[in-house]
């Protein structure tokens, strides 16, 4: 295994709500470790914690129990930060600078010396699109533009560890494509990525890791490739012929059955594939393909959500 860059402990986060200052446990025993040189990629639905997770990381917020070791150091070393970028999630910029303001003044928050910085901020501005809007004052930018920004000024002072909350959003699909190759671009200079995203395939595409959290607790963390094993396979098969009897021979089995295209299409489970093929053959219809639906990480998710969701109180 090689080296961690992160590694998260039991991390729990509770927030006082309310006039009655009741307290909420958004994070339960959070665990994950992020190791150098992959891209992992933190997923869940809305309010599970993902933006909690990476503000506890960056120090942003103060975790009521656990330990984050960041660069192998304890979180709260300074000079661990210095070694990350960061695009957080709604990101708020000083909007009467300009994008090219903003670059300069972020990377002379790490120190950075104005004469590298030029460079720096130009192919910066290049790789996000952005050099036509670079003198432009922030607060005339599109939700895209100011992604596009959020994302050159994480990567401003080089860093070795890349924190990207929801990258993809506000982004058309050019956009999302750009992004996508520069992340890919990050790792394959050695550098380590975590993000969130909604976008499942992009996640799919971009990650080697995927931490699914659910209601403050992480519940399958691996190679996507091995968590999609465990999910069960539709089958999906399209037929030419007369629907009636296909619909009179499968009606004592788990099949779902639509038309498409001018087609009888039968959906099932894996398990009753050779029991659906000796049904549909003793018709008159011929099977014109049979073929196993996409395993996705969409569909890893949803049935994990189905399964329901985590207590949330504690
Ligand atoms: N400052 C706060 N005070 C009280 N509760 C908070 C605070 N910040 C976040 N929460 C709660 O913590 C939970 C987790 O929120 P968080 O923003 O981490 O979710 P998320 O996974 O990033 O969701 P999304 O996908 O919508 O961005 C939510 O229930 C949210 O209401
Ligand atoms: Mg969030």
């Amino acid at each position: 295994m090689s080296e961690a860059i992160l590694n998260i402990t039991n991390l729990v986060k509770d927030y006082k709500t309310g006039f009655t200052g009741k307290k909420t446990r958004v994070l339960k025993n959070v665990t994950f470790d992020v190791y150098k040189g992959e891209v992992f990629g933190f997923v869940g639905p809305n309010g599970a914690g993902k933006t909690t997770t990476f503000k506890s990381i960056l120090g942003f917020v103060t975790p009521t129990e656990g330990k984050i070791e960041l660069l192998g150091k304890e979180h709260s070393d300074s000079g661990a930060k210095s070694r990350i970028g960061y695009l957080p999630e709604n990101p708020y910029f000083y909007d009467y600078l300009t994008g090219e303001e903003l670059l300069y003044y972020m990377g002379e928050l790490h120190g950075l010396k104005r004469k590298y910085l030029h460079e720096k901020i130009e192919e910066l501005l290049r790789k996000v699109s952005m050099e036509h809007a670079k003198k432009m004052q922030m607060r005339k930018y599109s939700k895209g533009m100011l992604q596009r920004i959020g994302i050159a000024q994480a990567l401003v002072n080089d860093p070795e560890f890349i924190i990207l909350d929801e990258p993809m959003s506000g982004l058309d699909p050019i956009g999302r494509r750009e992004i996508k190759d520069l992340i890919l671009e990050e790792k394959r200079k050695g550098k380590t990525i975590l993000l969130s995203s909604h976008m499942l395939s992009d996640v799919e595409a971009l990650c080697d890791r995927v931490g699914i959290i659910m209601g403050g607790t992480v519940i399958k963390i691996g190679n996507i490739g091995e968590l999609l094993k465990e999910i069960h396979t539709d089958y999906e098969m399209h037929l030419e012929g007369p629907g009636d009897e296909v619909k009179q021979c499968v009606k004592d089995l788990r099949v779902e059955m639509d038309s498409r295209a001018g087609y009888i299409v039968l959906k099932f489970d894996e398990d009753i594939k050779r029991m659906v093929l000796e049904a549909v053959t003793r018709t008159s219809a011929e099977i014109v393909s049979i073929h196993p639906l996409r395993k996705s990480l969409e569909g890893l998710f949803v049935e994990e959500a189905k399964k329901g969701n985590p207590q949330k109180e504690q």
